[in-house]
């Protein structure tokens, strides 16, 4: 049996959202502070499966650090580092990419939305993503991952992964992995539709709460966040097919630390003019430390580099053995 051991990770793909905060980051923070072993990566090497700027890469992978660390993530207690300083994730990605099948990657969801009708046109790792991420997880033999409901369809093919791969190889060497989503806001949607996820990645949208927003930026895209004309209902099953309303309230609930059904009762009747201002005003008390204290770090960039390298050379420590464990079981 494995010993209890969490990994994730952030794509340095833009700058982090609410949605990373409260599907990705406030959960890092409550598992560290649980006392289990934690794992937090940059994941530089999924950034690039779209095109990125090398310049803003750079930036983004440091600021994604600072935002961990406002958040709470102490790298003392935590390993954090960037991907690409490890080796093992582009190795044993390699190696995942010969076990997963061409059919399992084609039925990703995820590859589907952000290639969207120009598929023959994307690159070649955006439609590997998946078997990369694999590789980020059971590179630690982590047996945990805390992730955004976004990412449940991933995590089903890296337990497909480690599965084929123990049967392939007829040995009992990867964890078959539990994906951690739980909570009102695992999927936050965007502030334009509720249809689709808030995410960093998506430069058509512009209602996205980033981390780096000012308290005025925040409560302007409340503000003009879409909603319907009725008031908020008596229960939550008044919320059913209302999207975009059920957004804001689960949005509320987890920044409150309530349920949605608690926030439904506290506000019943309410209409959005009254609820909205009470939204942006808790948005800001809760994410505005966090803005700060990223701010304070980002003057400078070197101490940032230093502990992303102290977290890479920790994370490489558990990750070569596991690593040279696999290439003798594959015959290398
Ligand atoms: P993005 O889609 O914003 O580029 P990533 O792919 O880097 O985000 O995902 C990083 C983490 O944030 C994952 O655990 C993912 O599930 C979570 N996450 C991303 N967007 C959301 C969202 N809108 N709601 C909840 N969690 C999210
Ligand atoms: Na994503």
């Amino acid at each position: 049996s494995f010993k209890p051991r969490i990994f994730s990770g952030i794509q340095p793909s833009g700058g982090l959202t609410l949605g990373n905060y409260l599907g990705a980051l406030k959960r890092f923070v409550e598992k560290q502070d649980e006392g289990i072993e934690t794992i937090y990566c940059l994941v530089d090497l999924h950034a690039i499966t779209v095109w990125q700027d090398p310049e803003r890469l750079r930036q983004q992978t440091r600021e994604g650090a600072a935002a961990f660390i406002a958040a709470g993530i102490d790298p003392k207690r935590s390993i954090l580092f960037n991907q690409s300083q490890v080796t093992a994730h582009a190795e044993l990605g390699w190696i995942f990419n010969c076990i997963a099948r061409m059919g399992w990657m084609s039925r990703m969801t995820q590859f589907k939305d952000k290639a969207g009708k120009n598929s023959e046109n994307v690159s070649l790792g955006l439609f590997a993503y998946p078997s990369l991420m694999a590789a980020d997880i059971l590179a630690y033999h982590a047996t945990m991952v805390p992730v955004g409901d976004d990412q449940k369809q991933h995590l089903e093919l890296c337990r497909d992964i480690a599965i084929k791969f123990n049967n392939d190889y007829k040995v009992d060497f990867f964890p078959v992995v539990e994906p951690l989503i739980e909570g009102a806001a695992t999927r936050v949607m965007s502030l334009r539709d509720g249809t689709k996820k808030m995410s960093k990645s998506d430069p058509s949208d512009q209602s996205r709460i980033n981390l780096t927003d000012d308290a005025d930026m925040i409560a302007q895209k409340i503000r003009k966040a879409k909603t319907d004309p009725e008031p908020l209902p008596e229960t939550l099953e008044g919320l059913k097919d209302r999207p975009e309303a059920k957004n804001l309230v689960n949005i509320y609930a987890a920044l409150a630390g309530m349920t949605p059904e608690a926030v439904v009762a506290e506000y019943a009747g309410a209409q959005f003019g009254t609820f909205k201002p009470k939204l942006a005003e808790l948005s800001v008390a809760k994410l505005s430390p966090i803005t700060t204290e990223m701010n304070r770090l980002m003057k400078d960039p070197a101490e940032i580099d230093r502990i992303l390298g102290q977290g890479a050379e920790r994370a490489d420590a558990i990750a070569q053995p596991i690593l040279a464990q696999v290439k003798d079981i594959v015959g290398m």
